[in-house]
């Protein structure tokens, strides 16, 4: 009954985790989520309000495919000021989730026969998406060097079907944040070889220092014609529920995505337009800041605590919300006589024994690291770390 594009296809990773977490919940179990890929926190206020008065005001008809004029206006002035170049409401759409808007790009600007250059360890859903536009995926590998891109190996790694590269930064897993250099070193081999960009950002404003964000647009105002933009609301403004996320690009590439998405999902749902519009206003500025400060706080407990974990090692990152530990040290050992004989058996062992759910670097094309989102309460990572840190001890 299904194709073979069905039979290949597999399920979020990252969502089995926080399903079983769960399931372990409802069991009366004290589960330490350190899987979630969101905020702790609720939405603001304003944007619930902006919601509420949409359904009061009758909101509920269908809008254009990529949003309401109103919004696409505020979308391209916020791209503008990201990328210091004109972005017009032509070049921006507003989709259901930046996951939607990436499909969209990925599915429309490549096709079977094309290389699609993905940096390893990679956001579970970026390799399932090239797939799916029938185009291959082609892994960089980062860990040798931090979690960073080698231009020369990212040169190297270009062949004459190569048609594009998927940037995520800050990145998921890692929590790496590409510097100017790097992504300049990107610019301008995507120029040479004509290859497009995805650049996804949904972690842009979450970044601590001294590290800052850059945008590949900004960096190298050529590449506006070669990239196309993904932003999201799920992380910034505590939205993921809502989804929310936007894609900016050349006027002609916004068509063809609001003519798939025509025959798809249609609009994102028009209450969450003005949602979105609510939480893009100044007045939630400092919304976002407590987000931040908030955030800043746990990384550095998270931080702190993970130091005290033996035989785990951490390049420190510098943006998202993730930690994204070498786990290496620990398999081929026992805990409580078993073996742990790869990531997949720790992650599910951390869950049995200590009650922590992470999810395994396999994921995320690791089989040596585990992703730990520290975006939970405080006092949880406490717990969960001890936990983590007593499991640890326990290994012989
Ligand atoms: C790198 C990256 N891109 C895109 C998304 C999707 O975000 P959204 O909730 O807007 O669909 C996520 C969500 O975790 C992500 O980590």
């Amino acid at each position: 009954m299904l194709s073979d594009r069905a039979k290949t296809l597999t399920g979020s990773q990252t969502s089995g985790m926080r399903n079983r977490a769960r399931k372990l919940k409802s069991q009366g179990v004290h589960v330490i989520n350190f899987a979630a890929g969101e905020l702790d926190q609720d939405t603001s206020p304003a944007i619930k309000q902006a919601a509420r008065h949409a359904i009061d005001t009758g909101r509920t008809q269908y809008t254009d495919t990529l949003g309401i004029r109103e919004l696409r206006e505020q979308l391209a002035h916020k791209v503008t000021r990201k990328t210091g170049i004109t972005y017009t409401p032509e070049e921006v759409g507003f989709t259901a989730g930046a996951k939607q808007a990436l499909f969209n790009a990925v599915f429309l600007a490549f096709q079977p026969g094309d290389e699609v250059i993905i940096p390893a360890p990679y956001w579970v859903t970026f390799p399932e998406q090239v797939r799916l536009a029938g185009a291959t995926p082609v892994f960089l590998p980062t860990s040798q060097h931090d979690f960073q891109i080698d231009i020369d190996e990212l040169a190297g790694s270009i062949t004459p079907r190569t048609r594009g590269i998927l940037l995520n930064t800050p990145h998921n897993p890692t929590g790496a944040v590409y510097g100017e250099a790097v992504l300049r070193g990107i610019a301008h081999l995507a120029l040479e070889h004509s290859l497009t960009c995805i650049f996804d950002e949904c972690y842009d404003e979450l970044v601590y220092a001294p590290a800052t964000h850059h945008n590949i647009v900004k960096l190298v105002p050529e590449m506006k014609n070669r990239t196309i933009l993904i932003g999201s609301f799920s992380k910034t403004y505590c939205m993921a529920g809502w989804r929310a996320g936007y894609v900016a690009a050349p006027a002609v590439t916004i068509k063809a995505i609001a003519n798939l998405q025509s025959h798809t999902a249609s609009n994102a749902c028009n209450l969450v337009q003005y949602a979105a519009l609510a939480a893009m206003d100044p007045t939630n500025d400092e919304f976002v800041a407590k987000v931040r400060e908030q955030l800043h706080r746990q990384r550095e407990t998270a931080l702190r605590l993970l130091d005290q974990i033996p035989d785990l090692t951490c390049v420190i990152p510098t943006g998202a919300f993730y930690l994204f530990p070498n786990i290496g040290k620990l398999l081929g050992r026992t805990y409580a006589g078993q073996r742990i004989e790869n990531v997949d058996m720790l992650a599910e062992m951390l869950l049995e024994h200590a009650h922590i759910a992470v999810v395994p670097g396999s994921a995320f094309g690791s089989e040596r690291h585990v992703r730990i989102s520290y975006a939970i309460p405080i006092e949880e990572i406490a717990t969960g770390f001890k936990g983590f840190e007593d499991f640890v001890r326990a290994i012989q």
